[in-house]
């Protein structure tokens, strides 16, 4: 059963949606290079709702993985306010920082980032190793994540005994595991031919609908971000644009 804030536990009330999960407040993000400073963000600000599905779209150098890894709290902005399910996430050190990640969030990057020696279950179950399940549990969560992207047959491959999908299939159920509050994927189609990428997009697009996971997706290919519901466009450090078509926000509800 899903938690929502404004109702308990019980089943999720439309207006949930309306929960905000991210809220950033005039970010901006400086890369301190001696005499040559990158004002990289220049003042972003945006909100996303619990079930959204977000892209994130620009042309190289706009600031798209470096809005991404404030968003992930890969990194922290230079100024600005960031608040991931309410917390302010300035205050936080870099340890509640990174227990904050892990328990939030999920990551999807363009080259899998899959452990070359160890096969997909074995991939899979690695951000459960320090969450104290047992393994015999963590096994069968990770077979059930490989189920849910349709790979259970190929459960005990090593990567390089999958294609390029199914390796970012595997990578999209180790990303999941946690049951990330939200996931981020950065140019997830990126290393793959357009069928295969199209493929995956629909996988984003069935988690989003029938878990109501919440995805912020970057990418540089229009064709792939105007599939999403809500698209920003990244310009030069700012939101260009912000397209939602989220009519009312009744849903979908997400975690
Ligand atoms: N670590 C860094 N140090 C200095 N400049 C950086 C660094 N990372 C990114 N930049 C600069 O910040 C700007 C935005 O980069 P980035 O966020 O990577 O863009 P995108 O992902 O849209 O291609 C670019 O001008 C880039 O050169
Ligand atoms: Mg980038």
């Amino acid at each position: 059963m899903r938690y929502s804030e404004s109702q308990g536990f019980g089943v999720p009330h439309p207006w949930a949606c309306m929960r905000i999960v991210i809220e950033l407040v005039n970010i901006v993000k400086i890369y301190d290079q001696g005499a040559a400073e990158v004002r990289a963000l220049r003042g972003v600000s945006l909100k996303i709702h619990a079930g959204d599905f977000v892209t994130i779209r620009g042309s190289s150098g706009s600031g798209k993985s470096t809005l991404m890894n404030i968003l992930g709290c890969l990194d922290r902005p230079s100024a600005g306010e960031y608040f991931l399910d309410g917390e302010n996430v300035q205050r936080l050190t870099k340890t509640s920082l990174a227990q904050l990640r892990n328990r939030k969030l999920g990551f999807v990057f363009q080259g899998f980032n899959l452990l070359k020696r160890m096969n997909a279950v074995e991939n899979v179950e690695m951000p459960l190793v320090y969450s104290g399940m047992s393994p015999p549990r963590r096994r069968e969560r990770a077979l059930h994540m490989l189920k849910l992207v349709d790979l259970e047959q190929r459960a005990y491959h090593q990567p390089n005994q999958l294609s390029g999908g199914q390796q970012q299939r595997v990578a999209i159920a180790r990303a999941l595991v946690n049951e990330p509050q939200i996931l981020f994927a950065d140019e997830p189609t990126g290393n793959l031919d357009s069928k295969t990428g199209q493929e995956i997009l629909t996988e984003f697009e069935r988690l989003n609908r029938e878990m109501g996971q919440t995805i912020v997706m970057v990418t540089h290919d229009a064709a792939v971000a105007e599939r999403a519901p809500r698209q920003i466009v990244v310009r030069d450090g700012l939101i260009a644009s912000d397209v939602d078509s989220y009519s009312g926000r009744m849903a979908p509800c997400g975690r």
